[in-house]
């Protein structure tokens, strides 16, 4: 495509080697374990037991496990991906005794669902909608999240921001550190356009900048580190205690690119 981007059927390729690369393991869906970790423990404070909740384009179920191992919820692990959900399905037997909720994984596609209305209490998407390709397709899905999410239900939706990303990309041009690009089968979300385009449907309770710190100790502190000390250190390197540390720290400032929005439905 001339902009660079990747067409559907590239991001749907992109997705199905991801599953089979990497199996059972969170880079299926993401390098940055750091924030995987993060998004699950911000999302999970909003779980209540005896919910209800969806949670769309699950990937290998990962993170639905997980939330399933915290609250005694029924969770449904939907993605576009059949490879993925072989993944997410494959790893129900090894944890299915730890777990305090009850987990069923399928395939869906976001944009159609075919959910009755009102049918969740949750309805958690991460880091989903910026894959759908265009605006149109985001505001599909978004429409498709809210059309199943109870009156009153939360949306929980942890996405990339321009804003963020943006903000970031500042800091670090100060320094002398180049831009961090978008990936082409990306396509960020504006946060002033989405909260208006789902307004009056959803009302935005939270905006949370939960990894703003985190990005800034492994995307700004750390590189500049490496290059003051000639370090022979792997800057993308998720796995060090670097990143484990930053990501244990309270969130300060607006650098995350990643932000979780939290809406009511009304
Ligand atoms: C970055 S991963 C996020 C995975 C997971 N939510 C997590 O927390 O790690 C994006 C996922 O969205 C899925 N996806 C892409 N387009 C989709 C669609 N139209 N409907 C449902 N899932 C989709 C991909 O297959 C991929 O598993």
């Amino acid at each position: 495509m001339s902009d660079g981007k990747f067409s559907l059927e590239q991001i749907r390729e992109h997705w199905t080697r991801q599953a089979l690369e990497h199996g059972p393991s969170p880079a299926a869906s993401w390098s940055d374990v750091g924030v995987i970790e993060m998004e699950i423990r911000e999302i999970s404070r909003y779980m209540v037991d005896g919910e209800r909740v969806l949670d769309m384009g699950c990937a290998n179920g990962y993170s639905t496990v997980q939330f399933a191992a915290q609250k005694r919820i029924v969770i449904r692990g939907l993605d576009l991906i059949p490879e993925m959900i072989a993944e997410a399905r494959a790893r129900l037997p090894a944890v299915e005794a730890g777990l305090r909720g009850v987990v069923d994984f399928d395939v869906g596609d976001i944009t159609r669902l075919s959910d009755p209305d009102d049918s969740y209490d949750k309805v958690v998407v991460i880091r989903v909608v910026i894959n759908l390709g265009d605006w149109r397709r985001q505001l599909q899905g978004l429409g498709e999240c809210i059309r199943v999410l109870k009156p009153g239900g939360l949306l929980l939706l942890s996405e990339a921001t321009l804003q963020g990303w943006r903000r970031l990309n500042t800091f670090r041009r100060e320094w002398g550190l180049s831009d961090i690009p978008m990936p082409p089968f990306n396509r960020y979300v504006d946060q002033e356009e989405l909260c208006k385009a789902v307004a009056p449907r959803l009302e935005l309770l939270e905006l949370l900048d939960f990894a703003s710190t985190y990005y800034v100790g492994t995307r700004v502190l750390k590189p500049l580190l490496a290059q003051a000390l000639g370090a022979a250190v792997d800057v993308a390197n998720p796995r060090m205690e670097w990143n484990r540390w930053f990501a244990q720290l309270p969130a300060a400032g607006d650098y995350g690119t990643q932000k979780l929005f939290v809406f009511r439905k009304a």
